[in-house]
């Protein structure tokens, strides 16, 4: 039979996950980073400001980043760590492509390097990296767990992997505000700005299906990690997971 899984709130097929995933992605690419601000008010980049704080990289570190995009977070890193070595990856070659321009447009081309692959299946060695990180990226991943022990794998020991992702906010009439935003909102911000209001729905339907702060850091010991923690950011609409192998 058949396995099935969740693209949003639809049931598909377990083999056809990632092609619906990267459907989005190609669609939403040109107009990513401008979504990105609107939807945010720019947010997204503080959020990802924290996360690079809280990886504590070190001088000469190794660094993953997986489901870069347009790398928001290589770039970070590169200009703050300028002698860190930095393998930004990407299951979606649009974004990557995108990404990739930007690392010479804007300068961070010097210590980056840019594969298209699968967080789920990483063609790397075991133990290949000080830090890794995945910015809104885990909640589109068809196994999660595969993921997480294929992140676990090429870490160093007693390295850490940092998951920045969108979670579930503490207060409960936040929480109505948040849903009524993305329901109603996101769709047309995205059907305006990215002429594709399919994508912005999925946007909002993947957050609810992701397991929330605590679920999230159960997996993640589940598949092998330590002193797991997380932080909440915005009343926990976002929320940064750190693990150590
Ligand atoms: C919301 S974007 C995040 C991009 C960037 N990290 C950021 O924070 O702006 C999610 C990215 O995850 C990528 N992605 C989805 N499934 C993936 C997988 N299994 N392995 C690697 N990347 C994946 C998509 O192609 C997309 O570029």
């Amino acid at each position: 039979m058949n396995k099935k899984t969740h693209f949003g709130f639809k049931e598909v097929n377990v083999k056809e996950k990632a092609k619906h995933v990267g459907g989005v992605f190609t669609s939403v690419a040109n107009s990513y980073d401008v979504m990105n601000d609107a939807m945010s008010i720019g947010l997204h980049r503080l959020w990802k400001r924290v996360l690079v704080e809280i990886a504590g990289i070190k001088d000469n570190d190794v660094v993953l980043d997986i489901a870069a995009g347009t790398g928001d977070i290589a770039k970070l890193i590169s200009k703050q760590f300028p002698s860190s070595e930095i393998y930004v990856s990407d299951i979606n070659n649009e974004m990557l492509s995108l990404g990739r321009e930007r690392s010479i447009d804007e300068g961070f081309s010097n210590n980056t390097h840019f594969c298209q692959l699968s967080g789920e299946a990483i063609p790397f060695n075991d133990a290949a990296f000080d830090v890794i990180t995945i910015g809104f990226g885990l909640r589109n991943f068809t196994d999660k767990s595969a993921g997480l022990k294929e992140m676990r794998r090429c870490l160093k020991k007693n390295g850490r992997l940092l998951i920045l992702e969108f979670s579930k906010p503490n207060n409960l009439l936040f929480s109505k505000v948040y849903d009524w935003y993305s329901f109603n909102i996101l769709p047309k911000l995205g059907a305006l700005l990215a002429n594709d209001s399919d994508s912005y729905q999925y946007l909002a339907e993947s957050i609810r299906m992701h397991p929330d702060q605590e679920n999230l850091k159960k997996l993640i010991i589940e598949n092998g990690f330590q002193d797991c923690k997380f932080y909440n950011l915005l009343n926990g609409i976002v929320a940064i997971h750190v693990g150590y192998k």
